[in-house]
């Protein structure tokens, strides 16, 4: 492999290059980076119609002592739905209740965790036929191990109209698999409504979970796509994610059913998280928004300005002076400042619709009058032709189950136009949580990379699945653990190159060219966050079943310039290439760092 480190091979990557995609999909957000514990919180989770399905509360009690049912009684007029107990045991005679009540519980995301020494917020909205004594507690799965408790006591005349209450719990043990109960042993009717369990430890106090997020921070993500996906488009208009329905206090979202990933979300990660995780990441938003087009149903585009007023006003929510009209709202949930909102995706693979051009080009039109500097992505795939509208960058997809095809993949921008937008390669991945899929993303990272003229970004997807979703990506977890698949790790041997220099890397050989055809290169250096100290890196991905011998050869460089003795190798592998992670064995597949055992002085062999 000879690197030419020169400074006129030397070309710019983009300072973006490398970030992430967060879509709410395999419960990434709802029971999974948002930290929420309790599920289904309002009762909504089957719309706004009673009988509604209070999924996955259950029920503490049996029929002689307990009838539970929904209404439309909120005190929230966005989600009516409330949750209405009749008691009918009593704390004593012939029909008296168990010692530890009846009631209500709910598991949260299969399994609350609860950790000893912590501090929970438990929130509800409680009213009543008359005074309530109502224990509230965490304990373990089957009710029996008691976490925390307090209860909340209040007369007839206090809950004769929907009170909050709040309760801080701290809990006496550990348990990732707990529960939160709502229990009395009085007689009488008790109705609740948005009841929630917040871990007071989240990243920066904003409501994320410490540990998923701390991945994020480790791949330096220069950019993050948020909320999907065809979660933003929905199987139906009508199931979309609409932003204005996610913002402001949480008790007031009436939460929505994502009809693609076909799971219930009460919206604590809304619009408004979603920037601030951005901004708290140091990262820049880029937020694809619903163009009026859903899987099965699109707005017409004479009938699509509602859709572009929509996004104007998403726009101003983000960036607009704390007095204006949507801007006022993003100041009164605590952040006066604009978000720097930069970039918009209008649309999530939409290209081929009918109505994709005509209300693109009135999101494109509208935008771009009111925000001039915001940079546009279109769903069109410009990397093989032209594109017939105007845009900054376009969005490209791309997944298989085959590693190689990925990995020849890397070719794909090689003759793309160079004076049309750019590429923001929002998706891709190899549909397989192996050590091999890793390698053909790497391979075709690499050739993203190597055309970082044309490619401005890249993003792999998706980024989280809960355990319980059968799916790959790039980091799964359940509600204690996590870890990285093979495809995180390889990220991470990414996340210098944003914003560094690529160097001509070639390989050559003598004999066997089969040998070099499965192995991708190349060279990239970067500067300290000091600027002080710069790096060469040497990325080889071999997806061969051979192992190759390489003379690595770095030339144009100032004489004694790089600290051999210092240097260091990093490898990802395994014993076998459809070797993956599992919460079992979280490290089976990691990089490993270690001194270069060989290393040359300059005209040595290295
Ligand atoms: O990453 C999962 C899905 O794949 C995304 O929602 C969609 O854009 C793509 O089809």
């Amino acid at each position: 492999l000879v690197v030419d480190a020169s400074e006129a091979s030397g070309r710019p990557i983009s300072e973006t290059m490398f970030g992430i995609f967060i879509e709410e999909f395999n419960n990434a957000g709802a029971g999974g980076l948002w930290a929420e514990l309790v599920s289904n919180r309002g009762f909504e989770a089957g719309g706004p119609n009673v009988p509604s399905n209070i999924d996955p509360w259950s029920i503490i009690g049996n029929e002689s002592s307990l009838i539970v049912s929904t209404d439309r009684s909120s005190c929230f007029d966005r989600n009516k739905v409330a949750l209405r107990m009749e008691v009918l045991c009593d704390s004593q005679g012939a029909n008296s209740c168990p010692d530890d009540g009846v009631g209500i519980y709910n598991p949260g995301f299969w399994g609350m965790n609860i950790e000893k020494g912590k501090t929970y917020s438990v929130v509800l909205y409680v009213r009543s036929s008359g005074s309530i004594n109502v224990s509230v507690s965490l304990t373990g799965s089957d009710g029996l191990q008691k976490l925390a408790a307090a209860n909340i006591i209040a007369s007839g005349s206090e809950v004769s109209n929907w009170k909050k209450f709040k309760v801080m719990l701290e809990a006496q043990g550990t348990n990732p698999n707990s529960r939160l109960q709502l229990t009395t042993t009085r007689k009488g009717f008790i109705w609740f409504d948005q009841v929630s369990v917040m871990p007071l430890d989240t990243y920066k106090g904003h409501g994320f979970r410490k540990d998923l997020v701390q991945m994020l921070e480790d791949l330096k993500p220069q950019f993050m796509r948020f909320p999907g996906g065809c979660f933003v488009e929905g199987a139906w208009l009508r199931n979309a994610f609409r932003w204005k329905e996610t913002i402001g206090p949480w008790e007031e979202r009436p939460g929505h059913f994502g009809d693609v990933w076909m799971y219930w979300t009460d919206d604590g990660l809304g619009y408004f998280e979603f920037l601030q995780l951005a901004e708290d990441l140091g990262t820049l938003p880029i937020w694809v928004f619903n163009n009026g087009i859903s899987h099965n149903d699109e707005v017409d585009t004479a009938s699509v300005l509602p859709f572009v007023q929509e996004a104007l006003d998403g726009l101003e929510f983000a960036r607009g002076n704390p007095n204006s009209t949507w801007g006022s709202l993003r100041a009164a949930m605590g952040h006066p400042e604009p978000f720097d909102l930069r970039y918009v995706g209008i649309g999530n693979e939409d290209c081929g619709k009918k109505n994709y051009r005509g209300n693109y080009l009135k999101f494109y039109t509208a935008i771009k009058r009111a925000y001039p500097d915001i940079k546009i992505i279109s769903n069109c795939d410009g990397s093989s032709q032209k594109l017939d509208h105007p845009a900054d960058l376009f969005d490209f997809h791309f997944y298989t189950d085959d590693a190689k095809i990925m990995s020849s993949m890397a070719h794909q921008f090689d003759h793309t136009s160079r004076s049309g937008p750019k590429a923001f390669v929002s998706e891709y991945a190899v549909t397989k949580g192996s050590l091999l899929a890793a390698l053909g993303e790497a391979g075709f990272l690499i050739g993203l990379e190597k055309n970082s003229d044309v490619v401005e970004m890249a993003s792999y997807a998706p980024l989280f699945s809960n355990d319980r979703r059968a799916n790959f990506a790039a980091i799964v977890f359940n509600s204690s653990h996590l870890y990285g698949t093979p495809s995180y790790w390889m990220q991470s041997l990414f996340s210098e190159s944003s914003g560094a220099t690529i160097f001509n890397a070639t390989l050559k050989t003598n004999s066997s060219t089969d040998q070099v055809e499965q192995l991708l290169a190349s060279a990239i250096s970067w500067k300290n966050s000091e600027n002080e100290n710069s790096y060469l890196r040497i990325k080889i991905v071999n997806l061969g079943t051979n192992i190759v011998n390489l003379k690595i050869v770095v030339d144009g460089l100032e004489p004694n310039s790089i600290n051999l003795s210092e240097s260091t190798k990093t490898v990802l592998t395994s014993t076998n290439v459809m070797d993956e992670n599992s919460l079992n064995e979280p490290k089976k597949v990691i990089p490993n760092r270690s001194l270069l055992e060989k290393a040359g002085k300059d005209g040595e062999d290295v």
